[in-house]
Parts: C-alpha cells; sequence; structure tokens
C-alpha cells in the first residue's frame, strides 16, 4: 500500500529572479493527472477536507501560505504534515481520512488522478474506520 509522502519538487531560478517549480505526469508523482482545482480564501479558523477517497490519488502543493494536513489512515494512526513551500508536494494515497486547516492567504493546488465523483467520497468518519 503506498504511503503519504512528501515529494520535492523542481524548482529553477534564484533568489534575484524568481523560481519556477513543474510537476510533469508520471515523472514525480504515480499517477495520471484526470483533474485540477485550487481553493483559496479559506478563513484562518476553518477547518476543511474531514473526508477520505476510495480510489482518488493526490498531489497537494500549498503554492501560496500554509497549509497544514493531518491524515489519519484505517487504523487510526494519526500524521500531520505542513506544507509551507510552494516546491514540495504531499503525495496522499485513497484511504486517508484528511483535515485541513489553511493560513488565510493559502492557495491549495491539487492535482487529482480521477475527475470529481461524489460517490468516492467517504464523508463520515465512523463509515472510514469500518
Ligand atoms: P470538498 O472536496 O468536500 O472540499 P473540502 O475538502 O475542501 O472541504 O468539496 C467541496 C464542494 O465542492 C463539494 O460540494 C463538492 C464540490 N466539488 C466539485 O464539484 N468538484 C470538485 O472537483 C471538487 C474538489 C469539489
Amino acid at each position: 500500500m503506498p504511503k503519504p509522502r512528501l515529494i520535492k519538487l523542481n524548482k529553477i531560478g534564484e533568489p534575484s529572479l524568481g523560481y519556477i517549480s513543474i510537476i510533469e505526469e508520471n515523472d514525480q508523482i504515480p499517477f495520471d493527472i484526470k483533474r485540477v482545482y485550487w481553493t483559496y480564501f479559506t478563513p484562518n479558523h476553518i477547518e476543511r477536507g474531514n473526508h477520505a477517497h476510495k480510489t482518488l490519488q493526490q498531489l497537494i502543493v500549498a503554492v501560496s501560505g500554509v497549509i497544514e494536513f493531518t491524515l489519519i489512515d484505517v487504523k487510526n494512526n494519526k500524521q500531520k504534515f505542513t506544507l509551507d513551500t510552494p516546491d514540495v508536494g504531499l503525495y496522499i494515497p485513497c484511504g486517508y481520512w484528511r483535515e485541513i486547516k489553511f493560513s488565510h492567504n493559502a492557495v491549495l493546488l491539487c492535482l487529482a488522478s480521477e475527475k470529481y465523483d461524489e460517490g468516492d467520497y467517504i464523508r463520515t468518519f465512523q463509515e472510514f474506520i469500518k
């Protein structure tokens, strides 16, 4: 079973010029990209996520701001990841419950292995743990 992990992304540039980071399909990430979405303007006190996916794999980048992920596996083991730099991605395999906190300026970019399908969501923790 694949595990969540931080992936260092390519970063080209220098402080005086700025940077570019790149993700190419099947290069640093172990899936084909079928969907890209981003979230923004999440108030600081709001926790998002609170679901798991049956098949979806994701690569998440905090292109701006700070995003804190708590990932929980089906045995209720918790792991925390802080995304605070745009040249690191968090790979999330299927089957992980996630709780997400954002700094107000955070922009979360998600590359996803599937198109949106509400049927792929597990929306209650009880159902997830079962
Ligand atoms: P959700 O994945 O529950 O967001 P979060 O984990 O950030 O709280 O999605 C929020 C709403 O947006 C939900 O009604 C489904 C909808 N949505 C789409 O229609 N398409 C998408 O690709 C995504 C990610 C969400």
